[in-house]
């Protein structure tokens, strides 16, 4: 079977090369030829742990190419995985402009039975308008079919997550789709699950709000620990210890970011508003997320006072640690609030400050660091916004020596309290006293 990716992002890459690195022949397609330039030199666009080496090994061995002949990639293959970007619209609903396009070119360049399989997280019954493009503007009456293959993967853990799934969801409605695709997921047979289509497309947008429904749940018992004397750490342990409750993502912190979790809660909340479903667990989930910022900042306030003129040392700007990517991280949002008030800004995040630059350009009120120590340099407080593992184990009596107030505000509890508050620290966290 030969098999083409279409669209090189976070999906479509690890996708591409973990196919590969299954035994499969892999095409991946983008029309974007000076990001397939680079890809082809090895150097992919994103900062994700061990995808270059995958893709390099796989160039080399003959069984990985990339191309921006997006019309050949599609004639040539059996199998089309869409991996393009589903981004949001300004109602919180996914645009999907780019689905339809790729839609209309599979359509043109139908010249055979092919599987169109949706890799990208789309909105339950998109199948159905791929299905509906594909027919509407294909040649002739050519043989097609959709199916649905919902990506899980973490970013930072992108390549591990593909290579060693959980699960692997495939949505199909004729048995020589579901033939075709176990077949490319054969080493995987105990963990495949077949679905109708809606299903597997609602398992993913399911998934996805289920977690990040769990991380505003610990949130909003954060806020409860910070009125009283509980501590959110202990409450999560011992919830999560119960194996029906999992002790994973209850985290509490700054909120989830990225690229999947703020997009999928309003999109499923969309989906289920315009089919008349109650959709009110999601709309707190995502207003419990979107009022972190708020609760920091009142935390910030609260250490610092007036923030006009004050040095502020932020240390991580990508949402997550692992990656440099900086969608709906929160470190952005808490950034535009300090400039807007006055404070004067010493940034750094070890894989992210390009992305952040790009936003926030250097100027009198902000300045990028080479590392922790010199972002912390006549601070008047130092915030953690990411909690990356280098800053876990920071020298904070060197840090304390550079800054002139030792207040440290750590948005993710990084740091055990009574230990950083030892070193002289005045100590703010999340949820804990
Ligand atoms: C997520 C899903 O995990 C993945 O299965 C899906 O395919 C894409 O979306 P990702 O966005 O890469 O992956 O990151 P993830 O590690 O899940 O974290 C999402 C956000 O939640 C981050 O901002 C993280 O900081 C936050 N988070 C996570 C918490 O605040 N607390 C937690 O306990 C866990």
């Amino acid at each position: 079977m030969k098999i083409a990716v279409i669209g090189t992002g976070y999906v479509g890459l690890a996708t591409a090369a973990g196919l590969a690195e299954f035994g499969h022949t892999v095409v991946g397609a983008d029309k974007d030829a000076a990001k397939i330039a680079d890809i082809c030199r090895g150097k992919t666009p994103i900062y994700e742990p061990g995808l270059d080496e995958i893709v390099t090994k796989n160039i080399s061995a003959g069984k990985l190419a990339f191309t921006a002949d997006v019309d050949k990639t599609i004639r040539d293959a059996d199998v089309i995985f869409v991996c393009v970007g589903t981004p949001q619209d300004e109602n919180g609903r996914a645009d999907m402009s780019q689905i339809e396009d790729v839609s209309r070119t599979i359509a043109r360049n139908l010249n055979g039975y092919k599987v169109v399989v949706e890799k990208s997280t789309v909105p339950v019954k998109t199948s159905d308008w791929i299905k509906r493009i594909i027919t509407l503007y294909r040649k002739d009456e050519t043989p097609f079919d959709v199916a649905s293959n919902p990506e899980f993967l973490r970013e930072g853990a992108a390549v591990s997550d593909f290579l060693n799934p959980d699960r692997i969801i495939i949505g199909v409605e004729s048995e020589k789709a579901r033939e075709m695709m176990v077949r490319i997921y054969a080493g995987f047979s105990d963990r495949i699950m077949v679905t109708n289509i809606d299903t597997a497309e609602l398992i993913k947008h399911a998934s996805n709000s289920f977690l990040a429904m769990k991380i505003s749940y610990i949130n909003m018992i954060a806020d409860l620990c910070d009125k009283t004397h509980a501590d959110v750490e202990q409450v999560a342990l011992g919830m999560g210890l119960d194996p029906r409750i999992g002790r994973q993502f209850l985290k509490a912190g700054l909120g989830y970011g990225g690229s999947c979790f703020p997009k999928d809660v309003k999109a499923l909340m969309n989906i289920g508003g315009d089919l008349g479903v109650n959709m009110g667990l999601l709309h707190e989930t995502d207003k419990i997320n979107r009022e972190r910022i708020g609760r920091f900042l009142e935390k910030i306030r609260k250490a610092l006072w007036i923030l006009k003129g004050k040095k502020i040392a932020v240390l991580g700007l990508a949402f997550k640690p692992q990656t440099d990517d900086i969608r709906e991280a929160s470190s952005a949002v808490i950034i535009g609030h300090l400039v807007r008030e006055g404070a004067l800004l010493r940034l750094y995040d070890p894989k992210a400050m390009d992305n952040m630059k790009a936003v926030f350009p250097e100027s009198p009120g902000i300045a990028y660091c080479e590392d922790a120590c010199q972002a912390a340099e006549d601070a008047n407080a130092l915030l953690v916004v990411t909690e990356w593992e280098e800053f876990r184990s920071l020298d904070l009596a060197r840090v304390k020596k550079n800054m002139a107030n030792p207040i440290l505000i750590d948005g993710r509890n990084l740091y055990d309290p009574a230990a950083v508050r030892a070193q002289g620290f005045e100590y703010y966290s999340i949820g804990r006293k």
